[in-house]
């Protein structure tokens, strides 16, 4: 299986910015086969950067779009616009969930779209501070994680990718809100756990699990070697060019 490195933009960066950045990040990178690279600018940079990406060496994805492909949705973007522009396309993720009120029935929407539209879904999971407090984060996991998945078929469930991301471990400055290398194994082991038993051995041992929360490149070696983690979804990190490549050489050095 590949290692994914993907850079999440959240709401950073002019179109020009993205476009500046994304010439220096191909300089900078070899391809790398066993070592997917992609990165989520703003949905207004997609189409630009798609005509400027080489696509050998690194791929686009989206940080949110629409589960209807067209209509009177004022505003929205859908999967069918980005079908041929990104490879991949985040969704789920906490700042959705938790500033724009998506739940898991418009997640597993959009999460159906995608596969539709033959974009690689990045269902993102995690549970909050408080859940992981109350004892709620297995529960909380496994409802995001069904939930997301709902409306994909068995034929196509092999098509979709997970990123556990601890909301409180989201943006963080503190040491002591990092998730630990065994958080993070615990979590994932169960997610493998939970596909097992409604998907069957083989979906569970081949989907791609990813994790997200305050990486850098001086953690990066940690979280890529926890057992069952296939890579890293970056926030902060990734809007510094030197910092992303560093991660993803790390990357290439932990496959080595
Ligand atoms: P940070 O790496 O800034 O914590 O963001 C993680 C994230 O939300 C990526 O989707």
């Amino acid at each position: 299986m590949k290692t994914y490195i993907v850079g999440n933009f959240k709401l950073n960066f002019t179109v020009g910015e993205a476009s500046i950045y994304l010439h220096k990040l191909l300089k900078a990178l070899p391809i790398y086969r066993d070592v997917e690279v992609a990165i989520a600018p703003s949905t207004i940079a997609l189409q630009p950067l798609s005509l400027q990406i080489d696509r050998h060496k690194m791929k686009l994805a989206a940080q949110n779009a629409f589960y209807r492909d067209y209509g009177a949705f004022t505003g929205e973007t859908s999967f069918s616009q980005l079908r041929g522009i990104v490879d991949y396309a985040i969704i789920g993720h906490s700042e959705r969930r938790h500033i724009f009120g998506e739940d898991d029935k418009c997640v597993q929407k959009k999460v159906a779209a995608a596969v539709r539209n033959r974009i690689t879904p990045i269902l993102c999971i995690g549970e909050t501070e408080s859940e992981r407090a109350f004892g709620e984060t297995a529960d909380v996991v496994r409802d995001q994680l069904i939930g997301g998945l709902a409306e994909v078929s068995d034929d196509e469930i092999d098509r979709v990718i997970v990123a556990y991301e601890p909301v409180w471990a989201i943006s963080s400055t503190k040491a002591a809100k990092l998730a630990t290398p065994d958080e993070v194994a615990e979590v994932v082991k169960l997610i493998r756990k939970i596909m097992k038993e409604t998907y069957g051995e083989e979906v569970a041992e081949k989907m791609p699990i990813l994790f997200g929360g305050s990486v850098n490149s001086s953690n990066a070696g940690a979280y890529l070697t926890v057992p069952g983690v296939n890579g890293l979804l970056i926030g902060g990190s990734s809007l510094i060019l030197n910092e992303f490549v560093d991660i993803i050489e790390i990357a290439k050095r932990v496959r080595s």
